[in-house]
């Protein structure tokens, strides 16, 4: 499986993975998911908002034991953010069809659409869109950066647009859901552990900071002349910095955007984007508050004016405590292992979403080197096996229950 995924949208220059929703690539990694579906005899459909299932037994019997993630990537992605955790469930079927197990109940494996929100700004669209966490002409209204919108994308990529939306009576028919991925930190390293359980997602939004100066010649405008952006944008960088290491928190500015975008013109526009994360809603709003407050003083100290726009906001999630509980007994009795591990993560995922309306929980496979959104994302191929074999194990436990 692994081998025919790989070379999908896998840049020569970086090694790191460009699956932007829709994109060419994107396209390949659907039809991968579908090949991978129709070749074990799963019954295979797309929903209203474009995400893929692949259902084994009746898929309106309601009760289902599901699991999966999502194939698309950020900018020079790494291989296993979102992969992993689709590879991992088509072979944990694989392993429980080997054991002989039968299932009491439909068991579904899905891919998630445009998880990562690296080509219209907003993360989890398929699963926001389903989970009525995100408004249809919100959703219509999304471009990329080409000026093409969701719905154009949908439909070059040949998937109706018409139709999307909320789609409770889908979500309606899980039991449970279970999204396994890739650490994204090194808690598990640290532990000694290959697999973990979350436990919780840190609150995290995305601002847009838009700062306009004047354009003008980088040779002859004296500095006291200047109405120069990017020096209020780059003291924002260093006081999100601050902002967020006073807090115990997490700020980051890793997309910018420049007009004119000239090496020898003072800009007149610097827009960057902040992502920023904590661990409480309360800290949250400390730092972005405390970031917001010193870029407006920065702007104003260089004649700059400054626009903050909230694009995206996703509530703290707390993992269903019952099922966190039932995995982590199915786990402890089916392995040596004593205690599973707990964890709590800063990066946002499907089973966030999903939670608000199924019981949702997620497994953690062990990242050596904690790195991820980056082409040196890495798991070993021992903590892998551990990762599809407790996945199977859970799935068989919940279908049992
Ligand atoms: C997505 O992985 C995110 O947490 O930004
Ligand atoms: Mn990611
Ligand atoms: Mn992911
Ligand atoms: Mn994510």
């Amino acid at each position: 499986m692994w081998r025919e995924l790989k070379p999908i949208g896998r840049h020569p220059d970086s090694g790191g993975y460009r699956r932007f929703a829709w994109s060419e690539a994107d396209i390949e990694c659907r039809a991968w998911f579908r090949a991978q579906a129709e070749g074990r005899g799963l019954a295979y459909e797309v929903d209203r908002n474009g995400n893929q299932w692949a259902w084994l037994g009746d898929p309106e019997a309601g009760d289902a034991v599901v699991t999966g993630s999502h194939l698309d990537s950020v900018p020079d992605g790494g291989a296993f953010d979102g992969p992993l955790g689709v590879v991992s469930s088509f072979a944990a079927l694989d392993e429980l069809r080997g054991r002989g197990v039968e299932f009491g109940k439909p068991l579904a494996i899905v891919n998630f659409g445009d998880e990562e929100g690296a080509r219209f700004g907003l993360a989890c669209v398929g699963s926001r869109l389903s989970a009525g966490q995100l408004g249809i002409e919100q959703a219509r209204r999304l471009t990329d950066a080409d000026g093409i919108s969701l719905p154009q994308a949908m439909e070059r990529a040949g998937y109706d647009p018409t139709a999307i939306g909320p789609d409770p009576e889908r979500l309606a028919r899980i039991g449970a859901f279970v999204e396994l991925h890739v650490e994204q930190g090194r808690a598990l390293d640290l532990s000694g552990d290959q697999v973990g359980i979350a436990s919780a997602i840190w609150p995290h939004g995305r601002w847009r900071f838009d700062f306009r100066g004047e354009a003008n010649h980088a040779g002859t405008t004296r500095l006291v002349d200047r109405r120069d952006p990017m020096l209020s944008y780059a003291e924002t960088v260093l006081a999100a910095r601050r902002e967020a290491r006073l807090a115990g928190a997490v700020a980051t500015f890793g997309k910018i955007s420049v007009e004119p975008n000239g090496v020898n013109a003072i800009p007149s526009l610097v827009r960057g984007w902040l992502d920023s994360r904590a661990a409480d809603q309360a800290t949250l709003d400390t730092v972005v508050t405390g970031i917001e407050k010193a870029a407006r003083e920065y702007a104003d100290a260089h004649g700059v004016e400054l626009d903050i726009v909230r694009e995206s906001f996703t509530p703290v999630v707390e993992f269903e405590h019952a099922l966190r509980d039932e995995i982590a007994r199915i786990l402890e009795g089916a392995s040596d292992c004593l205690k599973v591990p707990v964890l709590g993560t800063g990066a946002g995922h499907d089973a966030g979403i999903l939670s608000g309306s199924v019981p949702t929980a997620m497994l953690f496979v062990r990242n050596p080197t904690g790195v991820s959104h980056s082409p040196a994302e890495y798991a070993a191929e021992d903590d892998c096996v551990a990762g599809v074999i407790a996945l199977a194990d859970v799935l068989e436990g919940l279908t049992r229950r």
